[in-house]
């Protein structure tokens, strides 16, 4: 934990604008008015198990009843209603059958060319029973894990849901990390077999998939994978190895539409996902199937308000958290009406986003500030991608999530996006916490940009000092959960005491969960607002990235590389920018050839990790700045990044010349 607290205190926000909810946004609301919100934090207060089994109860179908709501005896290894059995894809679909969600339509597909197909309820569950089957011909098992690395598709979604379906665990890899990202995943989870696609469609262009599976396989090392199943998604041909790899279509030749829905403990892992840490290697993040279930979709319900006539349209890739939850999980069991966008915001133009939210007829909108921040800054430079061009008048909702939402882009979505009717829901959370932790009710809570507000009812959220102690509103710290909640990370695949080190630090009592974030809470009103991470954990557009994993790649080019350092640098589109500072294997590179060098190693990272891991700037140096004692002194590094003068004290710095020279040296 590298800055801590004092850097939440001086960016502690003065933010005097509060937009009250409108009283047609709590017309009707699920969670209307903040008395019904402090009403259901109280039931949490009062019974905190109680109340999670009658939102259990409530919210899933149970094959089997659970009669035991939370065993703690093992903490951290929490297990919520772990006697009780049921199925997460019968959840999402049989549940709906025989009731008028049946015929409605579930999924409103639009591809990178802007070809529109829609998928209802009956067709949803038919085509993830018969790809269930097709898993089954193929020898997955419950229990197998799966890898799945496909393109933002309604083949993904199914793929996932028929995982579930038969009690295989899926793990999805985004489809812009490299053959050596997936190795290590396909290695790590014990894969055996790969889903993907032939290729995959992202602004006009035909980008690699099962190329870079044979690549990632070619690597060695994936021993437990037998089998690699190929969407068709485009015309041009791929090689198949015969014996290993198998077209879709044919898997799917004479497999029956019906197939019955695996029973499963409630704690069986549904998904492993990997996410970044501080140290090199990703950590495979595993969710249980009910807890996760269960607050997948009463986020749904509470934090998006979702109504039975709602479009909604969650922007995320299913690699990331986010599109597991709110794509792939949460509108289904909630049994919505969702878009799902194969291609980027950009293309063909940068209107897109609006246009389309026009064209289906959207109600409720989830993005990523970055996103947000991009499409502005095109918006202002060339007019007609402006959304004021877009009928915008069906959206009655907004979502933010993966980063802070600077108050002014936050100003920009409300009026321009929003007609400033639309409530914006900052959603903190994370890929391990499952589901929504801290964030505003669209019918309850005041609005205030650039803060996430308050907690979600069972959600102990709270800020404290390096031993735990609760810090006084107005001054920062760290983030916890004090209380274990259902859709919580169950374990780190495989690796139980990185679990316990990575969240639930010992001097804290090794029960209360560490969120890795800083934040601090509003004087008057208590509301969270999220200062960053206090971990080695930098993120970019969005997207969760490790220091010491771009480090790592970068010292991996042996021919070059002595040493590296990487540091985060505030940017106004991307929230953070990775800098890379390097020592070279040779003198000290100028002008042209040092520019050579620094392109070189940033698609050498691209490469190795993926194209949302590549620096986006280089500095070289003959050394980085060190204490006598060796350690690399980041944030002299983050200071020089931001071209910042170094006023801080250097007295423990061994080599204070370097810093000049890393300060010049670009
Ligand atoms: C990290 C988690 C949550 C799904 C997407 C990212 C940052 C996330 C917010 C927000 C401020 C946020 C935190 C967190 N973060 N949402 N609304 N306000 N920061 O999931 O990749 O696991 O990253 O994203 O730093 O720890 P993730």
């Amino acid at each position: 934990m590298s800055n801590t607290p004092s850097s939440a205190i001086e960016s502690v926000l003065v933010e005097n604008r509060v937009f009250e909810p409108s009283a047609r946004a709590q017309q009707g609301a699920r969670v209307a008015g903040m008395a019904a919100y402090q009403a259901l934090c109280q039931e949490a207060q009062a019974d905190y198990e109680g109340f999670w089994a009658r939102l259990a109860r409530e919210a899933l179908v149970w094959d089997k009843p659970f009669t035991q709501t939370l065993n703690a005896t093992q903490a951290p290894f929490y297990r919520w209603f772990e006697d009780g059995q049921l199925n997460a894809s019968a959840n999402c679909l049989d549940r709906h059958m025989g009731t008028e969600v049946e015929t409605k339509t579930a999924i409103i597909f639009e591809s990178d060319d802007g070809q529109v197909t829609r998928v209802t309820y009956r067709e949803l569950l038919e085509r993830v029973a018969q790809f269930a089957n097709a898993l089954k011909a193929m020898g997955v098992q419950k229990g197998d894990r799966v890898v799945v690395y496909m393109p933002m598709t309604i083949e993904g979604v199914v793929a996932m849901q028929a995982c579930a379906r038969i009690g295989a665990t899926h793990s999805v890899v985004f489809g812009g990390f490299s053959a050596k990202a997936l190795q290590e995943r396909i290695i790590d989870a014990g894969a055996v077999a790969v889903i993907t696609a032939n290729y995959q469609m992202r602004g006009g262009k035909e980008l690699p998939l099962k190329g870079i599976v044979d690549d990632a396989i070619a690597l060695g090392g994936c021993d437990t994978l037998r089998q690699v199943l190929v969407f068709q998604r485009t015309a041009t041909p791929v090689n198949m190895q015969a014996g290993r790899d198998v077209w879709l279509h044919d898997a799917l030749q004479g497999q029956s539409t019906q197939c019955p829905a695996e029973v499963v403990d409630a704690e069986h892992p549904l998904f492993i996902l990997y996410t970044s840490g501080s140290t090199g290697k990703p950590k495979g993040v595993q969710h249980s199937t009910a807890g996760y279930l269960l607050w997948t979709k009463l986020t749904m319900q509470w934090t998006f308000d979702i109504r039975a006539d709602d479009i909604f349209w969650c922007t995320a890739d299913i690699g990331w958290i986010t599109g597991h939850s709110y794509v792939a999980y949460g509108p289904l069991a909630a049994g919505a009406t969702q878009i799902i966008f194969e291609g980027v915001p950009t293309y063909p133009d940068a209107s897109r986003f609006w246009q389309m939210i026009e064209r289906h007829g959207c109600t409720v909108f989830y993005t990523a500030p970055t996103a947000i921040r991009s499409l502005i800054k095109m918006a202002e430079t060339n007019d007609a991608v402006h959304p004021k061009h877009s009928n915008l008048s069906t959206l009655r909702i907004l979502g933010s999530v993966g980063e802070p939402i600077n108050p002014e882009a936050w100003m920009w979505y409300h009026e321009h996006v929003g007609g400033q009717r639309c409530p914006i829901v900052d959603t903190f959370w994370q890929t391990e916490t499952g589901g929504h932790m801290i964030t505003p009710l669209p019918g309850a809570t005041p609005l205030v940009p650039g803060s996430c507000t308050l907690p979600l009812p069972g959600i102990a959220a709270a800020i404290v000092d390096e031993t735990g102690n609760d810090m006084p509103n107005g001054a920062g710290g760290m983030l916890v959960i004090k209380k274990p909640w259902p859709s919580m990370i169950r374990n780190i695949w495989g690796d139980p005491e990185r679990f316990k080190k990575s969240y639930f630090p010992a001097e804290m009592g090794g029960t209360i969960y560490l969120a890795g974030d800083g934040a601090v809470r509003s004087a008057d009103r208590g509301y969270f607002r999220i200062t960053g991470r206090i971990d080695d954990v930098l993120n970019v557009s969005g997207h969760r990235l490790g220091t010491m994993e771009i480090e790592s790649a970068l010292v991996a080019k042996t021919d070059l590389v002595a040493e590296a350092a990487v540091v985060g640098r505030p940017d106004d589109t991307t929230g953070e920018a990775i800098v890379a500072f390097v020592v070279l294997k040779r003198a000290l590179p100028s002008g042209q050839e040092g520019k050579q060098l620094a392109t070189e190693l940033r698609n050498w990272v691209a490469k190795e990790i993926g194209p949302i891991a590549k620096p986006k700037e280089i500095r070289f140096g003959e050394n980085l700045p060190k204490t006598r004692s060796g350690k690399i002194m980041r944030r002299l590094l983050r200071a020089i990044a931001k071209g910042e003068a170094i006023t801080q004290d250097v007295s423990t710095l061994e080599n204070p010349a370097i810093l000049e020279q890393l300060a010049n040296t670009h």
